[in-house]
């Protein structure tokens, strides 16, 4: 192995993995890759930080005649970035300037103007503002994937569709958009977002104009045995021996949510050293080494709450209690009122602090609960 390699973090968080970085799912893998090879349109929905984004990215981009036009709906505001975001998806579908000329083409009536990064030499279409926000520009684009796809086999990903929502009008856009999708069989369409916000409304409700139009598919955690099989041997990669015990211990440590796992097992490598055995004693310097970097964002958040928040937190963070209104949690929280405790749990969902999971109450992010419990 060269020296280099094994100096380089083996674990990567915060973004969208693949290669060396992502742990087979094969089963989920060959489901999904099936579904776009049908044309099947698709729902995918799990938990933040489970890999959705990764595991639709590193399906799709492995089928072979297939092409992926990825659209990141993440915070959109208005029509204007919903169709700029569709466009900045489009420069990654396929790099030939036939393809972007006919693209550029198709989109006449937002001006689109194709430029090329001067640093990157990467492909850019911006479009014109004040053409872009108007409910036509929603049908010019659509009309622009559909003949792009004539042309070739390209599977459509909408993340964070649920953002769609904060748009003005959202019921109008969505029935647009489902009209335009309703025909164009033989394209798949995959819709993913997060099981905490409001993905499931757009095809749960029988009010909604995308009522069942899709199959849904649930990424969960990746299963402990193949999990555990990929840390200790990324470990292995980062000079560090790890057995599965204590890489099962780092599993549960983080509840199996794939991000956060491989956020603890980045930071445990970064507080080692080569050659070291990782065990279990080695978490309190992972936790750290995340408080120092994420600390101050942490501090932010609980500055944002009122006393009782904190207090509700901080009892949640030491107990693990399910029963939010017993006797012994509420004078933990020191109250006696449950309505402010039924405030409280509204207030900090809304602030996606916590989520209610299979009955009870957890913490968004196991990193914050660690932190809050050390002070
Ligand atoms: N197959 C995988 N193998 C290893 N790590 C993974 C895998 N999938 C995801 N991860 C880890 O999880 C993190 C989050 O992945 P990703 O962004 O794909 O999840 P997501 O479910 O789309 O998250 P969000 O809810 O924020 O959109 C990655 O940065 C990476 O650390
Ligand atoms: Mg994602």
């Amino acid at each position: 192995m060269f020296e280099k390699e094994r100096n380089v973090n083996p674990f990567k968080y915060g973004c969208v993995v693949d290669g060396e970085f992502f742990c087979p799912r094969p089963k989920l893998e060959r489901q999904l890759k099936a579904f776009a090879r049908s044309g099947q349109n698709v729902v995918i929905q799990g938990e933040r930080r489970i890999g959705k984004t990764s595991l639709i990215k590193h399906s799709i981009s492995g089928l072979r005649g297939m092409r992926m036009l990825y659209i990141d709906l993440y915070c959109i505001h208005t029509l204007f970035d919903f169709c700029r975001r569709v466009m900045n998806g489009i420069t990654e579908v396929n790099e030939k300037m036939t393809f972007l000329k006919k693209a550029v083409s198709l989109a006449h009536t937002l001006r689109p103007t194709l430029s090329f990064d001067p640093i990157t030499g990467s492909p850019q279409i911006s479009i014109d503002a004040r053409e872009a926000d108007r409910p036509e520009s929603l049908q010019a684009v659509m009309a622009m994937i559909k003949k792009l796809a004539e042309g070739e086999r390209i599977c459509v990903v909408f993340d964070e569709f649920q953002d769609i929502l904060d748009l003005d009008r959202s019921d109008v856009i969505l029935a647009e958009l489902r009209s335009t999708i309703q025909f164009q069989s033989g394209t798949p369409f995959f819709f993913s977002g997060s099981v905490r916000n409001d993905m499931m409304k757009i095809f749960d409700d029988d009010q909604s104009p995308f009522f069942k139009s899709a199959v849904t598919f649930t990424v969960g955690a990746i299963e402990k045995p193949s999990f555990v099989r990929f840390i200790v041997s990324r470990f292995r990669k980062g000079d560090r021996l790890v057995d599965e015990e204590t890489a099962g211990a780092l599993v549960d440590y983080a509840d199996s949510v794939t991000g956060d796992v491989q956020e603890i097992c980045e930071a445990i490598w970064d507080a080692t050293e080569a050659g070291d055995t990782v065990t279990v004693s080695d978490i309190p310097k992972a936790l750290n080494l995340i408080f120092s970097r994420e600390g101050e964002g942490f501090g932010e958040a609980v500055r944002q709450l009122t006393p009782l928040q904190v207090s509700f937190l901080r009892a949640l963070a030491e107990t693990d209690s399910q029963s939010m209104f017993s006797e012994e949690f509420m004078r933990r929280v020191g109250t006696n009122n449950t309505g402010s405790i039924r405030t409280a749990i509204k207030r900090l969902v809304a602030k996606r602090l916590i989520y209610q999971y299979g009955g009870r109450y957890r913490f968004a992010n196991p990193f914050f609960k660690a932190w809050l419990s050390t002070r």
